[in-house]
This record gives C-alpha cells, sequence and structure tokens, in this order.
C-alpha cells in the first residue's frame, strides 16, 4: 500500500504486503523515480544476529510461528531466507562477529553509515545506492543524513532480477577502485575517497 507503514503487524500493513516489514512505499516511485522521489527503507543502526540456537534473535516470530523479520527491516526480512548471508559482518574465526570486526566475509546491513571519513560526503539521496531509515519517514527525502542512515541488502542489490550479475544494481566488474572508473555510483557512493 502506499504511504508509510511503521506497524507492520499484518500483511494487510505491511510495506507492499511484506509480512512485518516497515517502510514507506512513494504512489509514483517506479514512474517518476528521483533523489527526492523513492520508497523509504526501514534499518537498524546495528544488526543483530538472526538464527536459530544460542542468543541469537529467532525469526519465528510471526503468527503460528511463521517467519517474519523480527525488527521489520529490509535486511532482516532478506536474512529470514539467505541466512546469515549478510546480517552481520563475520569475521572468519567465530563466524559471528560485530559490525565493526575486519575483515569481515560479507558486508555488513542495517548498519549506520559513521558520520566521519569517507562515508560523510554521501548527503545527497543517490538511487544507485540508496540508504534505509532509522526511522520510517511520512515522505521520502533526497537527504541522507552519515551517522543515521544504514546500509542495508538493497543499497547494492535490486529485489528482483536486474541487468547486472547476483541481482546488484550496477555492473560490478566495472566497478574499480582507483580509477575514476565509477563516479558517483556503486560502491563508491559510499565509499566515496576509493574511486
Ligand atoms: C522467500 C525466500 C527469499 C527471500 C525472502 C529472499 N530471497 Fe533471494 N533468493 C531466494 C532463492 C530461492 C534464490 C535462488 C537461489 C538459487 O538459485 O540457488 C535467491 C537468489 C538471490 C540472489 C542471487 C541472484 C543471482 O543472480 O544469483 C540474490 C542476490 C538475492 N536472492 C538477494 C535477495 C535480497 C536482496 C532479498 C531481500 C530483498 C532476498 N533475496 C530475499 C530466496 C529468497
Ligand atoms: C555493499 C554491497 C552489498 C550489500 C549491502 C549486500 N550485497 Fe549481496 N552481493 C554483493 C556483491 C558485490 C555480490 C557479488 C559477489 C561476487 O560476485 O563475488 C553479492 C552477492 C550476493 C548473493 C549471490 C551469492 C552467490 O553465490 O551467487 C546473494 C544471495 C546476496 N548477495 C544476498 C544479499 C543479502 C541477502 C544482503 C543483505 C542481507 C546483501 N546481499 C547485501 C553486494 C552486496
Ligand atoms: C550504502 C552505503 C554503502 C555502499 C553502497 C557500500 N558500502 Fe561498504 N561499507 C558501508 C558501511 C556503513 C561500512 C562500515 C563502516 C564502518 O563501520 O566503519 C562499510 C564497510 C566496508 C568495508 C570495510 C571497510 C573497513 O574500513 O573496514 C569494505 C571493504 C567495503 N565496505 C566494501 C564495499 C564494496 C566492495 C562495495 C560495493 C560492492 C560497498 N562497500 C558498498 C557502506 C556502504
Amino acid at each position: 500500500m502506499d504511504g508509510q507503514v511503521d506497524q507492520a503487524t499484518e500483511v494487510a500493513n505491511s510495506y507492499r504486503f511484506l509480512m512485518a516489514v516497515k517502510g514507506f512505499e512513494s504512489p509514483d516511485w517506479e514512474e517518476n523515480p528521483s533523489p527526492a522521489n523513492h520508497n523509504e527503507y526501514f534499518a537498524l543502526s546495528q544488526p543483530v544476529q538472526l538464527g536459530c540456537s544460542g542468543s541469537a534473535v529467532k525469526c519465528h516470530s510471526g503468527p503460528g510461528g511463521l517467519t517474519q523479520p523480527p525488527d521489520g527491516t529490509m535486511s532482516q526480512f532478506c536474512a529470514t531466507c539467505h541466512g546469515n548471508f549478510h546480517t552481520v559482518a563475520t569475521d572468519e574465526s567465530d563466524g559471528i562477529g560485530s559490525s565493526t570486526n575486519s575483515p569481515f566475509i560479507r558486508h555488513p546491513t542495517d548498519l549506520s553509515l559513521p558520520a566521519s571519513g569517507e562515508y560523510a560526503a554521501y548527503t545527497v539521496y543517490n538511487l544507485s545506492a540508496p540508504v534505509a531509515r532509522l526511522t520510517v519517514p511520512v515522505a521520502s527525502s533526497s537527504t541522507v543524513t552519515p551517522g543515521s542512515d544504514a546500509v542495508m541488502c538493497l543499497s547494492c542489490h535490486v529485489a528482483h532480477a536486474s541487468d547486472y550479475p547476483d541481482m546488484l544494481r550496477w555492473d560490478y566488474t566495472s566497478v574499480i577502485a582507483g580509477t575514476g572508473s565509477g563516479v558517483n555510483s556503486g560502491c563508491f557512493v559510499c565509499h566515496s575517497t576509493k574511486n
């Protein structure tokens, strides 16, 4: 449904009928996409570990124990099927780790962009690398706020088929650090000094 979803207690009041997912759907996001007009996604500032054992947060919180994203973020939604794929940054020793572990195996999601360094330059919403918000807004906005807005699965992927391998938003083979090749697109929207 169009508009803001910040409750998402059933399919009918969830973002785009994705059970328990929160977000904002612009009425004409497909016809007139722009930095100011787009869907808005919900995220956490720090990821939680999803899983079925130990201290992991379980996904079976829906009616009848059905699977749903426990906090309603888009990245958790993807992770209900893609397991621990990218939800937390993992290091090779424990396979879990915190967002600050480095090197990680998968890119972190549900993590706020730092307000410093190269990330601080991302201030105008870029459709080639969208961010998610910590609060579902009542309207879409062209402003990006490092320190708050977060990276998510849909920062790099689209939800369904794309023109590029791995359902990416761009051709990853042309995103080459240090060459000036990917000006203001792909990874370099956030990693603004790596181009
Ligand atoms: C209901 C389960 C489910 C959910 C939810 C889900 N996926 Fe998938 N995804 C799949 C399956 C199944 C495949 C195909 C796996 C295969 O072909 O081996 C797949 C494949 C993919 C691929 C690989 C595409 C390729 O070209 O190889 C990507 C990337 C992906 N999903 C991303 C996402 C993202 C991002 C989200 C959230 C917006 C998401 N998925 C949500 C089940 C799911
Ligand atoms: C920072 C960008 C970025 C984010 C964020 C991201 N991915 Fe990916 N993802 C990639 C790239 C790049 C590849 C292709 C890797 C390769 O070709 O080696 C990929 C590949 C994949 C694949 C295909 C793996 C395969 O073996 O074919 C899946 C599935 C996937 N991502 C799911 C997700 C899910 C789910 C999330 C969120 C939890 C996510 N990604 C977040 C960049 C990202
Ligand atoms: C939407 C913003 C965004 C996009 C797009 C993005 N990243 Fe990131 N990236 C982040 C954030 C946020 C961090 C974590 C920064 C932190 O916590 O210090 C990060 C961290 C990293 C790190 C670890 C850096 C370090 O200092 O430890 C690498 C490597 C990385 N990203 C690679 C990529 C690649 C490759 C792509 C494109 C496939 C990509 N990123 C796209 C936001 C993004």
